[in-house]
C-alpha cells in the first residue's frame, strides 16, 4: 500500500509498505478514506519535535471503513464507517476513565509517561499513522467513533484531530460569556480555537498571525484580526482593551513560532533576538533545511511571551501549540505578578469527538469550511511542501488515499 514515510528531518517521502495487521485482539483495521496533515507533522520535519524513528508512517488524522476487527473489538464491525482520534488511549486505566486519554498509562508500548499517538516521535510508541491505505487502530473500541452519514468526509476529516484540540484549547482558556480571548496563530487549529471561543460565547476574539489569507478567514468567523507585521500586537491589543489585556489567550502555534520580520512589532522584540538565536538550537538542534522548506520557526517562545503580555491581571493562558522537553524558555516571573492561570496540554481527543459529532451533525458547526485543499495521497509530498511553506490560500489539506484528481477549493 502507499504511506507518507518519515525517513529523517527534511526528507519524508510516499513509499510502497506493507499492509498492517490485526496483532492484538482489541485492534481493527481500517481503509483510510481520508487524512490529513496537522501542523505537528511539520514539527517533526522541520526538527523542532522529536526524536523520530525513520520508517514511521506519518499522519494522525484519518477517517474510514472497517476491514477487520479483533476478537475484542465487540462495538464495530467490517463496514463501519468511523473517525479515528489522534491519540491513543486504552479506554481502561484510572487516567482514560477520567477523560485524559492523552495520559493513558496503558497504550503506549515505551511507557506511560508520554501520549501514545499516532504517526509520532519514538518516546509516542511509536505507532504507525494514518496518512496511508490502511492502518492498525489499537484499542479500536475506544479509539474508533462511529460516523452518521449525514456528516460528510471534509467535516469528518477534522472531527479527528483539529475540532476537538481546538475545543481542549478554548475550554483549558476557561472562557466565560463576555470574556475577550487572544488567539495567536491562525492556522487550523487557531481557527478552530476561534469557532469554540465563540461556542462559548466569547465577547471579543483577537486573532494574530502574518498570513493575510488566514487572518481573512479569521475575520470572516467574526474575529478582530492583527497581523504581527504590521503593528505591535501586544500595543494593538491593550489599545483596543483600555490598556486593561484579554480575559483569556490561546497559543495555537507552539514551538514553530516566528518573531515580527518588518513593522512596529520587529522593533519591540528587537532586545530579545540573541535569546530567539539560542532558543532556536536548543530546541531544533539539528536541521535539514531546504530552499523554502522545513524552516524551524524563528522565535520559538514569542508567542508564550506575547500571550503572556497579552493578558489582563488573573486572566487564563492556554497552550495548545505543542512544545518538546527541550522548550525551556517561559516568562513564568511575568506570569506569576500577573497571578495568571496557565493550563496546557496533548488532547483529549476521544473525550470531546462524541460532542462535537453532534455538534457538526445539527449543523452549529461545520468544519468543512476551513478546509482549502482536498488531493490525493499520492501528492501529499507537495502537499507537505506547500503546507510547510504556508503558501497563501492554504489553510487544511484533506488526503485521498483513492487517486481521485485533485480540486482546488476557495480558501
Ligand atoms: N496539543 C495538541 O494536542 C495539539 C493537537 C494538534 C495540533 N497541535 C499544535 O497546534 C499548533 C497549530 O497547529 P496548526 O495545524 O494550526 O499549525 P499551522 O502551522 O498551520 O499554524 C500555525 C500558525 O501560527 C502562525 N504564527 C507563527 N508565528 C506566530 C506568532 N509569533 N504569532 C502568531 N501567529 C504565529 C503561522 O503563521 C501559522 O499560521 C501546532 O503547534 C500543532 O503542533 C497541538
Ligand atoms: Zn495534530
Ligand atoms: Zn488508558
Amino acid at each position: 500500500m502507499k504511506a507518507v514515510v518519515f525517513h529523517g528531518i527534511g526528507d519524508v517521502r510516499l513509499d510502497e509498505v506493507a499492509q498492517p495487521n490485526i496483532e492484538k485482539p482489541t485492534d481493527a483495521i481500517v481503509r483510510i478514506t481520508a487524512a490529513a496533515i496537522c501542523g505537528t507533522d511539520l514539527h517533526f520535519v522541520r526538527g523542532t519535535l522529536g526524536p523520530m524513528k525513520p520508517g514511521t508512517i506519518l499522519g494522525h488524522e484519518g477517517i474510514g471503513i472497517v476491514e477487520e476487527v479483533g476478537s475484542a473489538v465487540r462495538n464495530f464491525a467490517p463496514g463501519d464507517r468511523v473517525v479515528i482520534g489522534s491519540t491513543i488511549g486504552c479506554g481502561n486505566c484510572s487516567y482514560c476513565r477520567a477523560g485524559y486519554y492523552a495520559n493513558c498509562d496503558n497504550a503506549n508500548p515505551n511507557g506511560p509517561e508520554n501520549t501514545a499517538f499516532f504517526g509520532g516521535p519514538l518516546e509516542s510508541g511509536p505507532f504507525d499513522g494514518l496518512q496511508a491505505e490502511y492502518a492498525r487502530i489499537p484499542f479500536a473500541n475506544v479509539n474508533m467513533y462511529p460516523l452518521p452519514d449525514d456528516i460528510d468526509d471534509e467535516q469528518a476529516i477534522l472531527l479527528s484531530d483539529i475540532f476537538p484540540t481546538s475545543y481542549m484549547a478554548a475550554e483549558l482558556a476557561e472562557i466565560c460569556p463576555g470574556n475577550s480571548v487572544a488567539v495567536f496563530g491562525c492556522g487550523p487549529v487557531g481557527q478552530f480555537a476561534i469557532a469554540s471561543a465563540k461556542l462559548m460565547r466569547a465577547g471579543r476574539i483577537f486573532a494574530i498571525d502574518s498570513i493575510e489569507s488566514r487572518l481573512e478567514m479569521a475575520r470572516e468567523q467574526g474575529a478582530e484580526i492583527i497581523n504581527f507585521n504590521n503593528e505591535d500586537p501586544i500595543e494593538t491589543i491593550k489599545g483596543f482593551t483600555n490598556k486593561i489585556g484579554v480575559d483569556r489567550a490561546i497559543d495555537a502555534v507552539g514551538v514553530d513560532a516566528n518573531k515580527p520580520d518588518e513593522g512596529p512589532g520587529a522593533k519591540s522584540v528587537k532586545e530579545m533576538a540573541q535569546d530567539f538565536k539560542e532558543e532556536k538550537k536548543e530546541v531544533a538542534p539539528k536541521t535539514n533545511e531546504k530552499g523554502d522548506n522545513w524552516h524551524p520557526g524563528n522565535a520559538p517562545s514569542q508567542v508564550l511571551n506575547w500571550a503572556t503580555e497579552a493578558l489582563c491581571k488573573a486572566g487564563t493562558l492556554s497552550i495548545i501549540g505543542v512544545y518538546s522537553a527541550a522548550s525551556k524558555r517561559f516568562p513564568i516571573g511575568e506570569a506569576m505578578g500577573k497571578n495568571l492561570t496557565v493550563k496546557m496540554g496533548n488532547c483529549h481527543h476521544r473525550k470531546y469527538i462524541p460532542l462535537l459529532v453532534n455538534l457538526v451533525r445539527s449543523g452549529v458547526v461545520d468544519p468543512a469550511e476551513i478546509l482549502t485543499q482536498v488531493g490525493p495521497l499520492t501528492s501529499a509530498i507537495e502537499a507537505y511542501k506547500n503546507f510547510d511553506r504556508r503558501m497563501p490560500g492554504w489553510v487544511k489539506v484533506k488526503l485521498e488515499p483513492e487517486a481521485l484528481p485533485e480540486v482546488e477549493r476557495a480558501a
